[in-house]
């Protein structure tokens, strides 16, 4: 199963939540892929080898130098990861927008797939739209859209909604999509609202699973580490946990649990 982890709005928990799901999947017995579809290449920076040569990273198999299985290195802890460079940014101006480029993570991950059937892929996605983040949506079979708890996220929610729409007619499927409350506080009354107001427009989409705001999730990638590993009994941990358990319950993470 591939989740692409989507949301044009900035600093929702994008990559906090492919680090700590990866983490989950693998302390389940299930190490995963992450890539890192992001220019900023900050998941690739948590793993704390990020590639100084663009040719080793994802860059590189757009340009149709190296295959997805060429580019892969281990990360420990987690699965396996295939590193972004800043070059990525490129990719919109080099590629331009027709169907080939658009499905070309599609076809990689196809390939990539046949010897590895089982495992999980999770994609940290930019915070914009661009040939990226619709080679993710083209490419998945379900996307996570984290809603961190204020009111422009909502906005973005709706933002993104829309433009699923758009996309659809020509993808001929509807994109499989939860949306996941991040950085949730349970003083404030803003989260609930937050929470109900989502329910009202996304019903079952939206995911019961919640993130806390925690300071364990906020500290651990400067310590190039996941949630579990920086303290396994934190509220952070708990909610990943959780997050991977309503997934598999879903039947969107066909894993089983160890
Ligand atoms: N549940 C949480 N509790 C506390 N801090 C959090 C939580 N989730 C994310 N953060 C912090 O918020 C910041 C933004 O998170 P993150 O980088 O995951 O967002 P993003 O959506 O990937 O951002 P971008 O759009 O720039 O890629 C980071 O400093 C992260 O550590
Ligand atoms: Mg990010």
């Amino acid at each position: 199963m591939r989740i692409a982890i989507f949301n044009q709005k900035g600093g929702v928990g994008k990559t906090t939540t492919a680090l700590n799901l990866g983490a989950a999947l693998n302390r389940s017995g299930n190490p995963p892929l992450l890539i890192d579809l992001d220019p900023q290449g900050h998941l690739s920076s948590i793993h704390g080898k990020a590639p100084l040569d663009a040719n080793q990273s994802l860059f590189s198999f757009f340009q149709e130098q190296h295959t997805l299985r060429e580019l892969e290195v281990d990360w420990e802890h987690i699965g396996r990861l295939i590193p972004a460079h800043q070059q990525l940014i490129k990719v919109d101006s080099i590629f331009g927008k027709g169907p080939a480029i658009l499905n070309k993570l599609r076809h990689g991950l196809d390939a990539l797939e046949e010897s590895q059937p089982d495992r999980q892929c999770l994609i940290d996605c930019c915070p914009y739209i661009g040939v990226l983040a619709l080679n993710a949506i083209f490419a998945c079979d379900c996307l996570i859209i984290p809603v961190s708890t204020d009111y422009l996220s909502l906005q973005a929610a709706d933002h993104i909604t829309r433009t699923l729409q758009v996309l659809e007619p020509v993808m001929k499927r509807r994109v499989n999509r939860y949306y996941l409350l991040t950085r949730f506080d349970r003083r404030r009354r803003m989260s609930d609202d937050v929470r109900n107001k989502l329910r009202e427009r996304y019903g079952d989409d939206v995911l019961d699973t919640v993130i806390s705001e925690n300071v364990t999730v906020a500290e651990s990638p400067s310590l190039n580490q996941d949630v579990f590993r920086h303290n396994a009994g934190s509220t952070g941990a708990h909610d990943y946990r959780n997050l991977l358990g309503e997934l598999v319950e879903r039947g969107s993470l066909p894993v089983t649990m160890r």
